[in-house]
């Protein structure tokens, strides 16, 4: 069926940027319809997004974004089978040479790119996981969450320099004992935080905020919550934690605000692996920063067989530098954000270069998100085992993890995939004695 138009408006995000969303609609009447997300700690070789400048609305303005949707985008796309999102995506490809997309706006690629992934969904009467499943080749599986209890870094004012300290339950049997542990252990840490005289709100994706006077702190409050929620940490429930090092990491010097303390690369590496040693850490993101892949490669080389190592800033969801780094044996996981990327048919190409790789895979949101649910489908249809959202608070994230509640009833619960995502690092050996 073929795409008749294609339309962009202004719609607004979470944190109360305006932002681009696409209609896709086609000859049948069919609609295909994405919001584009936007981070705060983004990776300097992410796709760009495009906004106005100048004074109104602080410089974010998406007019001219929207122009490119209405105008070229539009044109490019008109006609174009929608069952086939790799031409899709190749003709809003060939709107831009610049590496970044600077010029069309990965906010405009992106959220087109995705309408067009739904609107070829709707046409074939399918849920869009299924019709990711059956598009790529994939059998679908529920993801593993991981949700993040306290937020700091870029998405709390840098009140602490980690950006997220996150619980995940892979000892649980289905997506709702994900829910009801994490609920648990969410009040309790809150609870705590109050007790303390320490609440004070939430961060940019829902996390407590991080009221403490080291970062060790937040995981010791962490793993005090998950004690006083029942559980008992390293058995049904793990810690993962996005450092987010190139925050506050420049050319192999970190800088710890909060203890007022400079660290080189191998001090870092130290500091995070007596972590690794004192709690029950499963998974660990962007440990080193994105200039630092000889400290990536280090890092791997140390923990690579205890714990998932992800690259988020440090890979930007690009084949390439998956391909690279696996080569030069820096990160064994990726973290897929499709506007990173800037089209569904790159950010597939990442995921098969992990694949290829042998690496784990988490389809994860941006910490300025929307009510679009489209990356709890992309995670089920790829089957990629893990899906990292926020927090357990804010519609905007609560929003995707109903999405997985919703699609579990059609897929049914033993398609959850559990603790499988983790089997190699030391909790999925532990598991299997
Ligand atoms: P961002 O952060 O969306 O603000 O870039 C999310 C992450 O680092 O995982
Ligand atoms: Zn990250």
């Amino acid at each position: 069926m073929a795409i008749k138009t294609v339309k962009g408006r202004r719609v607004w995000d979470s944190r109360g940027n305006p932002t681009v969303e696409v209609d896709v609609i086609l000859e049948s009447g069919a609609l295909g319809r994405t919001i584009a997300p936007a981070g705060a700690s983004r990776g300097t070789r992410e796709a760009i997004d495009l906004r106005d400048g100048g004074q109104a609305l602080r410089g974010k303005g998406v007019e001219r974004a929207l122009a490119n949707v209405n105008g070229p985008i539009a044109a490019a796309l008109t006609g174009l089978e929608v069952a086939d999102q790799a031409a899709a995506d190749r003709a809003i490809l060939g709107l831009d040479a610049s590496p970044l997309k600077e010029t069309i706006g990965g906010n405009a690629a992106v959220a087109a790119s995705l309408a067009v992934l739904h609107a070829a969904a709707a046409e074939a009467g399918k849920p869009l996981w299924r019709h990711v499943a059956d598009h790529y080749g994939r059998e679908a599986s529920l993801p593993l969450p991981e949700i993040q209890i306290f937020g700091g870094g870029a998405h709390a004012g840098r009140r602490v320099d980690i950006q997220d300290f996150m619980i995940m339950v892979p000892g649980a049997k289905d997506f709702d004992e994900v829910m009801e542990v994490t609920n648990a252990v969410y009040f309790a840490a809150g609870d705590i935080m109050a007790a303390r005289g320490k609440l004070a709100g939430v961060a940019d994706e829902g996390g407590w905020w991080p009221s403490f006077d080291s970062n060790e702190e937040a995981l010791e409050t962490l793993v005090t919550a998950i004690e006083k929620a029942g559980e008992k940490p390293g058995e049904r429930l793990v810690i993962s934690l996005d450092i987010a090092a190139s925050e506050f990491g420049k050319d192999g010097e970190y800088h710890l605000a909060l203890e007022n303390r400079a660290l080189d690369s191998s001090a870092l590496i130290d500091m995070l692996g007596a972590w690794l040693d004192a709690y029950p850490i499963v998974s660990i993101e962007d440990p080193l920063g994105e200039d630092d892949p000889d400290g990536m490669a280090e890092f791997t080389r140390r923990f690579g067989d205890r714990v998932q190592i992800i690259g988020d800033d440090f890979l930007v969801t690009n084949a390439g530098l998956v391909e690279r780094a696996a080569a030069a044996g820096a990160c064994n996981a990726v973290l897929l954000k499709v506007n990173q990327a800037g089209t569904v048919s790159e950010s597939i190409e990442t995921f098969r270069a992990a694949q290829a790789a042998g690496w784990g895979c988490v389809v994860s949101a941006r910490s300025g998100e929307t009510e679009d649910v489209s990356i709890s489908h992309l995670a089920t249809g790829l089957g990629c085992g893990q899906l990292k959202v926020g927090s357990f608070q804010r519609s905007e994230r609560m929003a995707k993890w109903n999405e997985c509640l919703r699609i579990q009833d059609k897929l049914g619960a033993e398609r959850f995939v559990r603790g499988k995502p983790l089997e190699a690092s030391w909790w999925g050996k532990k598991r299997k004695g």
